[in-house]
């Protein structure tokens, strides 16, 4: 059998899925894509998986859409490629995503991790969208949530020059939320994931639905939005008893109810 495109591990309630085309650098090949939607959609059903890590290896995340595949690829089969769909059904999963990003991030593997809810870079990592010297533009959402995280100039700079960044303007753009030494990358990732993990699951799917909204809506529409995810949160068992064990002064169980 062939070796697996995505290896699955876990680390008690999270789930770290590691990117393994090494000879391609990691690049998003149709096979890789269904691999990876697979798992996380399967891990996303999963009670027992709180949070999701996504990595790639020590040199690179991912170098982006599989250019060799892509070449001779029509127009029809473009409209009709699984890469379309890959995009819209990792968006809709509902477990918290952590990118955990080492070496090279371009392309489509720039877009995998600003799709993540946040991103742990190594210092090593380099960001970027290089589209437009093969002669297209980012098809896997980049221009629209670059533009959201780090703003409309910036991503208007490195979508039209295809520039690559490192982690200290990574950092500073507020694209990635922590950058760790190279050799700790992975485990600092981890480490966030697991913060995550340790929350009351039902609150944390509601949390990350309401920031989610606020890139989708405006203002007044998000806020009643938010009253309603808050409002469910209201509802759970598992606020019950995080409120109790504040007030009688010992660590919360949360059963995800
Ligand atoms: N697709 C297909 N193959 C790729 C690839 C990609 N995106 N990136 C690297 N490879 C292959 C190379 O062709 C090479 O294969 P061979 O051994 O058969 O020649 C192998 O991986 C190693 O690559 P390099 O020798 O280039 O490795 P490097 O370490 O010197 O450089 C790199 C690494 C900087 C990532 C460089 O490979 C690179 O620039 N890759 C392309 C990055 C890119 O342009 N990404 C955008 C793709 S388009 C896209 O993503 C569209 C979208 O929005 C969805």
């Amino acid at each position: 059998m062939a070796d697996a495109l995505v290896l699955a591990e876990r680390d008690g309630a999270v789930g770290i899925a590691r990117l393994n085309r090494p000879e391609a650098r990691n690049a998003l090949s149709a096979e890789l894509l269904a691999e990876l939607i697979a798992l996380v959609e399967a891990w996303d059903t999963d009670p027992d998986v709180r949070c999701i890590v996504i990595a790639g290896g020590d040199d690179y995340f991912a170098a982006g859409a599989d250019i060799k595949a892509m070449r001779d690829r029509s127009f029809q089969e473009a409209l009709a490629h699984p890469a379309l769909s890959f995009w819209a059904r990792m968006a809709a999963c509902r477990t918290p995503l952590v990118a955990a990003v080492s070496g090279y991030a371009l392309g489509g593997g720039c877009e995998l991790a600003l799709l993540c809810d946040m991103i742990v870079a190594s210092e090593t990592a380099e960001f970027g969208q290089p589209e437009i010297l093969l002669g297209i533009i980012p098809g896997g959402g980049g221009t629209q949530r670059l533009a959201r995280v780090i703003g409309k100039q910036r991503a208007m700079e490195l979508v039209l020059t295809g520039r690559r960044i490192g982690t200290v303007e990574a950092l500073a753009m507020g694209l990635v939320n922590q950058v760790a030494d190279r050799d700790e990358w992975l485990a600092k990732a981890l480490e966030l994931a697991q913060v995550v993990a340790r929350r009351p699951p039902l609150a944390v799917r509601l949390g990350k639905q309401a920031v989610l909204a606020a890139e989708e809506t405006a203002l007044s529409a998000g806020l009643d939005q938010e009253r309603r995810l808050y409002e469910l949160a209201m509802a759970t068992e598992d606020r019950v008893e995080g409120m109790s064990a504040f007030i009688e002064k010992r660590r919360p169980e949360f059963e995800g109810r």
